[in-house]
């Protein structure tokens, strides 16, 4: 009976491993372990022979019956598997895990901070949210000043605003800081501006600001250039422009020669011909502000200037929306290395 026990169990065995689908398997099962099947008729048979033979056999009849089992449900999960399309099928290619990149905004931001820390400045931080005070009185741009509505912004009830231009920090950073002080500052603005390819009601800007005993015109002009230089390549140029700002005296706007077409395509995207790219304003602080700060103005003087990042980014880039620094499409942010 021992032996017949064993040749059923590999009889099984074998009809398992061979069988092809689900169907087949289950006429196995019926075949090998039903009520019907030899299995269980010896199973039957053990209940007369001898008593000291029965433990002996029993326990053989029981382990046949499951490993038979355990085949069945092994063969069942392949098959199962075969059918539906495995879910493990290792021959399929990977998944590739999705890299992050940087927003350009986000990787300009950082050269800029790199630039400016060889050249001694360190960086300072200002609040989105403003008060009057700091983005306008203290810039000795007062209530009733016609250069407030250059810079329209949002309001919240209690009074304060978005901040307009980075130029917030200089008044934060000077309230706690003596001369020397040597910083820029990187960070979103806001304008009520209505938006369009060049424009846009949220921004960013970088700040620079030096103030110190002697620091002079030369040095606003020194730092500029190698800005531009860093920024567009060995070979550019900067010109200054005069202009007015409340907050210096005397102020530019500054311009950098084009990195695109050198001043030699007259139809250049970029230049519009010019050969000059309008860049940013600057200019020597004004006394006003030193004022405001309780500095001395007969001991310090310094120089600030402010620029759009987003300016930056879409001459390097070439890219002719604003809007799209935006609208977190990655379609557009996988386009830049960084
Ligand atoms: N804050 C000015 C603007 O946003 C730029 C500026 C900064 C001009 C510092 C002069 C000095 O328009």
């Amino acid at each position: 009976m021992l032996q017949e026990l064993k040749e059923l169990r590999d009889c099984a065995l074998r009809d398992i491993a061979d069988a092809e689908t689900e169907e087949e398997l289950e006429e196995l099962r019926v075949r090998h372990l039903g009520r019907k099947s030899q299995l269980r008729s010896v199973m039957r048979a053990i209940g007369s022979v001898a008593p000291a033979e029965r433990p002996a056999l029993g326990q053989a009849a029981g382990q046949a019956q499951k490993a038979i089992q355990q085949a069945f449900a092994a063969r069942q999960s392949d098959l199962e598997g075969a059918d539906t399309g495995d879910p493990f099928d290792l021959t399929l290619p990977g998944r590739r895990p999705l890299a992050g990149r940087l927003h350009p905004l986000t990787a300009l931001t950082e050269e800029l901070i790199s630039i400016f820390s060889r050249m001694g400045f360190s960086i300072a931080d200002g609040p989105e949210i403003e008060d009057e005070y700091h983005n306008f009185d203290a810039l000795n741009t007062p209530g009733d000043h016609p250069a407030r509505d250059l810079h329209d912004t949002f309001y919240l009830e209690d009074g304060r605003l978005l901040r307009t231009h980075t130029s917030t920090v200089q008044i934060r950073v000077m309230e706690h800081r003596s001369p020397p002080v040597r910083v820029v500052s990187l960070g979103r603005c806001y304008r009520r501006d209505t938006v369009d390819a060049t424009h846009h009601f949220s921004f960013h800007q970088i700040e620079g600001l030096y103030v110190d005993e002697n620091v002079s015109f030369a040095d606003l002009k020194g730092t500029v250039a190698v800005m531009g230089r860093e920024l567009l390549g060995e070979e550019t140029r900067v010109r200054f422009r005069p202009h007015f700002f409340p907050f210096t005296e005397p102020s530019v706007e500054y311009d950098f020669s084009c990195s695109i077409c050198h001043g030699r395509n007259r139809a250049c995207r970029i230049c519009k011909g010019t050969g000059w790219i309008e860049i940013a304003g600057a200019g020597m602080v004004d006394p006003a502000v030193f004022e405001a700060v309780d500095y001395d103005p007969e001991r310090y003087t310094g120089f600030a200037f402010g620029m759009g990042i987003e300016r930056i980014a879409m001459i390097r880039h070439g890219i002719d929306d604003i809007r799209l620094f935006l609208e977190n499409d990655l379609r557009f942010i996988h386009q830049f290395r960084s």
